[in-house]
C-alpha cells in the first residue's frame, strides 16, 4: 500500500517536473525568438542625415544629446556604460557612442537611435527608441557629429549577455524590446529653422513622460516624479517667456521656486538654444488649457515620501 502511494507520488512529481521542464523550455525558446528576431526599415527612412562638423552643428548636438538623455545612459564621454536598472535580465549596458567604439554607418545610427535596431539586425534592449522614433535629420546629424568630435573611449564595454532569469522576463513581456515596440514607418519631422510652435512641440516629446501626453500634469501615484501642469490653466499661465527660459536655465521659477531637479530634471535641459526654448514656451502658450484638476506642483512636491 504504501508503495503504491510512493508510486503515485514519483509519477505526479514527475509530471510536475516534465510540466515546469516544458513550461521553462518553451519560455526559453520564446526568449530566444525574440533575441534573434530581425526588423527591417525602409532604407528611405535612414538617409539624408548630414554629420558634417560645423562649430553650430556640434553645439546643437551636445545640447540635444544631453536634453534627450543620450548622456544619461550612454555616460558623459558617450563611451558606453554598464546600467544598473536592467541587472535583472544579466548584463544590458549602453553602447560606447564614440569613434573609440564599433564603427556605424549614418544608417546604423539611424536605425539604431530612432528604431531600436542594433549593427546585426536584431532587437536592442532598453534603448528608448520609440520616444526618439521621429528625430529629426537634424538633431540625429548633430548628435552624431558631436559624438564623433569627443575623445574615442577605449575602455571596453562589458558584451551583452541576458541570463536564464532575463530570458523568462523577455518571455513574460515585462521589459519589451526596443525594435517590437516602435514603429518602423514613421518619417522623421521637419522642423524648420527659427522660433515656431512646431519646433517646440518637437522638443517636448520627453516632457510628456512626466506632464501628461496633453501636458496637462499628472496625478501622483500615476508617475514617480507627477510632472505639473504646463498648459496656460497651469501655472505658467501667469508666466512671461522671460520668466519661463529662466526656470528652465536656473531650475528656479519666478515666485522664486526652486525645482527638485531629482524630480524636474531641469539641468538637462537647461543648454538647449535660445530657439528651442522660446519655442517650447510658444507651444505651451498655444496649449487649450487643461481642465484636469491637478495640485499645484509645490504641493505635489511636498506631497511626495521622502526618497
Ligand atoms: C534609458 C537609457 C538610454 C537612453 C536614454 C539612450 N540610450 Fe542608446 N542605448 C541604450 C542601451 C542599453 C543600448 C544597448 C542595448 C543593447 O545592446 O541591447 C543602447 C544602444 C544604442 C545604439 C546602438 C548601438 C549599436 O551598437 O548598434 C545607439 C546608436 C544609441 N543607443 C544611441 C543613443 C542616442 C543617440 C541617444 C539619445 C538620443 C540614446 N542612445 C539614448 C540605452 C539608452
Ligand atoms: C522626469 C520627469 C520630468 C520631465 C522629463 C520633465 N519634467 Fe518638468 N517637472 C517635473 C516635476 C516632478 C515638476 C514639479 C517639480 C517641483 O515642484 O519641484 C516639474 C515642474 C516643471 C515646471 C515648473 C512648473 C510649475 O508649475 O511651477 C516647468 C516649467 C517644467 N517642469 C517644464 C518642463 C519641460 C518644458 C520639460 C521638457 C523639456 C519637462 N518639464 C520635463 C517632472 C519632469
Amino acid at each position: 500500500m504504501a508503495a503504491k502511494r510512493r508510486n503515485a507520488f514519483v509519477v505526479l512529481l514527475g509530471s510536475l517536473l516534465g510540466l515546469l521542464a516544458l513550461v521553462l523550455g518553451g519560455a526559453w525558446a520564446s526568449a530566444n525568438s525574440k533575441l534573434h528576431q530581425h526588423y527591417t526599415v525602409p532604407q528611405a527612412l535612414l538617409t539624408a542625415v548630414d554629420p558634417t562638423p560645423t562649430p553650430a552643428l556640434l553645439a546643437h548636438g551636445r545640447s540635444v544629446a544631453v536634453a534627450d538623455g543620450c548622456t544619461h545612459c550612454h555616460g558623459d564621454n558617450m563611451g558606453g556604460k554598464d546600467l544598473g536598472e536592467t541587472k535583472m535580465l544579466g548584463t544590458v549596458p549602453a553602447s560606447n557612442l564614440t569613434r573609440g567604439g564599433p564603427a556605424r554607418t549614418v544608417a546604423q545610427w539611424a536605425l539604431g537611435v530612432r528604431h531600436g535596431i542594433r549593427r546585426d539586425g536584431t532587437s536592442l534592449i532598453n534603448m528608448p527608441s520609440e520616444v526618439f522614433v521621429d528625430m529629426s535629420d537634424e538633431d540625429l546629424g548633430a548628435i552624431i557629429a558631436y559624438a564623433n568630435s569627443l575623445p574615442p573611449v577605449t575602455t571596453p564595454v562589458p558584451e551583452r549577455s541576458i541570463d536564464f532569469k532575463g530570458h523568462l522576463i523577455l518571455a513574460m513581456n515585462m521589459l519589451p524590446m526596443a525594435a517590437a515596440d516602435t514603429r518602423h514607418d514613421v518619417k522623421p519631422a521637419v522642423i524648420p529653422p527659427g522660433v515656431s510652435v512646431e519646433r517646440g512641440r518637437y522638443r517636448t516629446r520627453l516632457c510628456t513622460i512626466c506632464h501628461a501626453s496633453d501636458l496637462g500634469g499628472l496625478s501622483p501615484g500615476f508617475s514617480l516624479s507627477p510632472g505639473s501642469n504646463l498648459t496656460p490653466s497651469g501655472d505658467l499661465g501667469g508666466w512671461t517667456e522671460a520668466g519661463f527660459v529662466h526656470t528652465m536655465r536656473t531650475g528656479e521659477t519666478p515666485s522664486g521656486r526652486k525645482l527638485d531637479a531629482n524630480h524636474m530634471p531641469w539641468p538637462t535641459f537647461k543648454d538647449l538654444s535660445d530657439e528651442d526654448m522660446r519655442s517650447i514656451w510658444a507651444y505651451l502658450h498655444s496649449l487649450p488649457p487643461s481642465t484636469r484638476q491637478q495640485p499645484k506642483a509645490g504641493a505635489k512636491a511636498a506631497a511626495r515620501p521622502a526618497a
